[in-house]
């Protein structure tokens, strides 16, 4: 998630605008910037990497009269990690800083290449200064060409843009992605992506609105709405917590991340959904040629989303699927053949296990595919190709929104892959495309399921176990659901194919046995509500997530009645999450932080 910074006044710029970039830092970057305007001449700094680097490259800058600046903390999602790609970007006499995606970037950057502009970077976000500069010549108006560019765009953003015929002036938009901006006595003006830089500056904020868009001068803050009617500031006093400020007054990261899920997921799918075809422009379609199997390989929670996708590669691209665990398969003596696209799936990017497969793969000449939240990672910077996730940081260890844009992923990919093999009609994709515009809404956190999960939680602490079970890709998620338990409660947990039960395991059923039982309607429901009954029978203590009743649970978690069994999915991947997230509130334990564990597991 990029981190934005700006400010206007009399003070030190560069350390106000370091010092704002320093505390969005938590979001996670690659690279950043910045860019002061003051005595009427530009100065830009950009470095990779972390941001004492750039404090290096600034050291003898001094901003030490009235200026206006803008910084730009940038995680990766079109274009490398390079300082070419970092913000701000520049035109012949502007910068700009962006958070977000530009989904129509590609057709207003072939305009602009056609009337001679020259690009330096790879990003979505470098359209936006040329367009500026092109409405400028036109409209003779900064603000009025401004304000024209912010129409033509489409897609998520915050943006900053300083231009040098207007040194006391930032102009602002915002869309989809979070920006304020904060005021004080000393008429100056402060912008950010979060609150936490504002704090200890202004007294008063704004936050910005979907569509808003405008100015600030010394003596004016200037908010249009979307129609264009001119709007009175929405003031709120600044809260003075940092940390809470960084959790966005969420009581863990983790729990932010869950809530999170809404926007970072629209995120992964920005740009990638057309009407009846899914689009990568990160992947080269050569990549599989001669392609007739799959093998997909990953660790924990990553293994899970790649188990989802087994089903859906098979179901919709008609391709061989296979996969494994990274640390057996690394000791093992595969046979892996050069018709086998070697899928490997990470958050970090990082894990020494999965990153060991990714070698023996290249080493066994098959193409190779990451699918990963961390670009420039070593998985990234290793495989043939790779799709981001563009989930942003994620902070908590136990992962949420990583699994959520991994599985979206996915669902996107083996629809990419059904178009390529014809193994779905125009139709089906696009019906399927239009189910996938629908996830976004399909994570979104009930008041009522979040409170009816608080609940309930005060049930499961103390049993002698869990099983957590479902069929097909409700497998996986049953997987998932008992690694979060365990992961952030310490209680016994374990995921089944509800179908295995009666193989073994149902030898445990009894009240102190609990069965987190995953139900969806639309996919085997009477085959996983007759596994549920044989528990039931056996008086073990059930939980149904479900859109249906279940007369036989002892708890029933409800979810939204969905068109398809892919949007029951994600719901009870928020139910299965916050279950999780409660229980261990009730234990008292470490949500973000669990014990014995590691964000990223980069040794054996
Ligand atoms: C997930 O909640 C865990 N933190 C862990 O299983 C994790 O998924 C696993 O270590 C793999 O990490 P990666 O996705 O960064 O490769």
């Amino acid at each position: 998630m990029c981190g934005i910074v700006g400010y206007l006044g009399q003070k030190n710029s560069k350390e106000i605008l370091l010092g704002g970039l320093k505390e969005l830092e938590y979001r996670g970057y690659d690279s950043a910037g910045i860019a002061v305007l003051q005595d009427g001449k530009f100065e830009s700094f950009k470095a990779i990497g972390k941001l004492i680097n750039l404090e290096e490259k600034t050291k003898n800058f001094v901003t030490d009269k009235f200026s206006i600046g803008i910084g730009h903390t940038r995680w990766a999602t079109h274009g490398k990690p390079t300082e070419l790609n970092a913000h701000p970007h520049i035109g012949s006499e502007s910068y700009v800083v962006h958070n977000g995606i530009i989904e129509n970037y590609a057709a207003l950057k072939t305009e602009l290449l056609k009337d001679g502009i020259t690009f330096l970077s790879q990003t979505d976000t470098e359209v936006i200064v040329h367009q500026f500069e092109k409405n400028l010549k036109i409209t003779k108006s900064s603000f009025e060409a401004f304000k024209k560019t912010i129409s033509q765009l489409e897609g998520a953003y915050a943006i900053l843009l300083v231009t040098k015929g207007k040194e006391k002036t930032i102009f602002f938009a915002k869309n989809g992605s979070p920006m304020l901006v904060g005021v004080n006595a000393e008429n100056e003006k402060y912008f950010a992506s979060s609150d936490t830089p504002l704090i200890g500056h202004c007294t008063d904020v704004n936050y910005f609105e979907d569509g808003d868009y405008g100015y600030v001068t010394p003596d004016e803050l200037a908010i249009f709405s979307k129609d264009g009617k001119k709007q009175e500031p929405k003031f709120t006093k600044l809260s003075t917590n940092k940390l809470s400020a960084q959790k966005d007054g969420f009581r863990f990261f983790m729990e932010k991340e869950i809530y999170e899920q809404v926007d970072v997921i629209a995120d992964t799918l920005l740009g990638r959904l057309h009407d009846n075809e899914v689009l990568f422009d990160e992947l080269d379609p050569t990549l599989f040629e001669g392609i007739n199997e799959i093998k997909l390989c990953a660790c924990g929670t990553s293994y899970h989303s790649a188990l989802t996708a087994t089903y859906l590669f098979e179901r919709y691209s008609k391709i061989k699927t296979s996969i494994e665990v990274a640390s057996e398969f690394r000791y093992r003596s595969p046979i892996m053949s050069k018709d086998t696209l070697f899928v490997v799936i990470s958050q970090s990017g990082e894990t020494a296990d999965t990153l060991e497969t990714l070698k023996m793969a290249k080493a066994a000449g098959l193409k190779t595919l990451v699918i990963c939240n961390v670009d420039n990672s070593s998985m990234v910077r290793l495989a043939d190709a790779c799709i981001l996730t563009r989930a942003g940081v994620e902070k908590g260890v136990a992962s949420t929104k990583a699994f959520a844009t991994q599985v979206t992923v996915f669902w996107m990919l083996s629809l990419y892959l059904a178009k390529k093999n014809k193994a779905l009609s125009n139709e089906e994709i696009a019906r399927q495309i239009t189910l996938l515009r629908e996830v976004p809404a399909s994570v979104k956190v009930s008041d009522d399921m979040h409170e009816r999960i608080k609940r309930l939680s005060k049930r499961y602490l103390h049993g002698h176990g869990f099983f957590f079970i479902g069929r097909d890709v409700f497998y996986p998620l049953a997987l998932e659901g008992a690694l979060k338990l365990k992961e952030i409660s310490y209680l016994h947990a374990e995921g089944y194919p509800s179908g295995e039960m009666k193989h073994g395991p149902i030898a445990l059923a009894d009240p102190e046995l609990f069965t987190i039982a995953l139900l969806p309607q639309h996919l085997l429901y009477d085959k996983a509500k007759s596994n549920v009954e044989e528990l039931s029978a056996r008086d073990s203590t059930i939980c149904a997530i479900s859109a249906v009743e279940f007369d036989k649970a002892d708890d029933f978690i409800a979810i939204n009645k969905c068109k398809d069994y892919m949007l029951e999915f994600f719901e009870m991947m928020v139910a299965v999450q916050v279950l999780s997230l409660e229980i261990s509130v009730r234990l008292g334990n470490d949500v973000d932080m669990p014990r014995n564990l590691a964000k990223s597991v980069t040794v054996e």
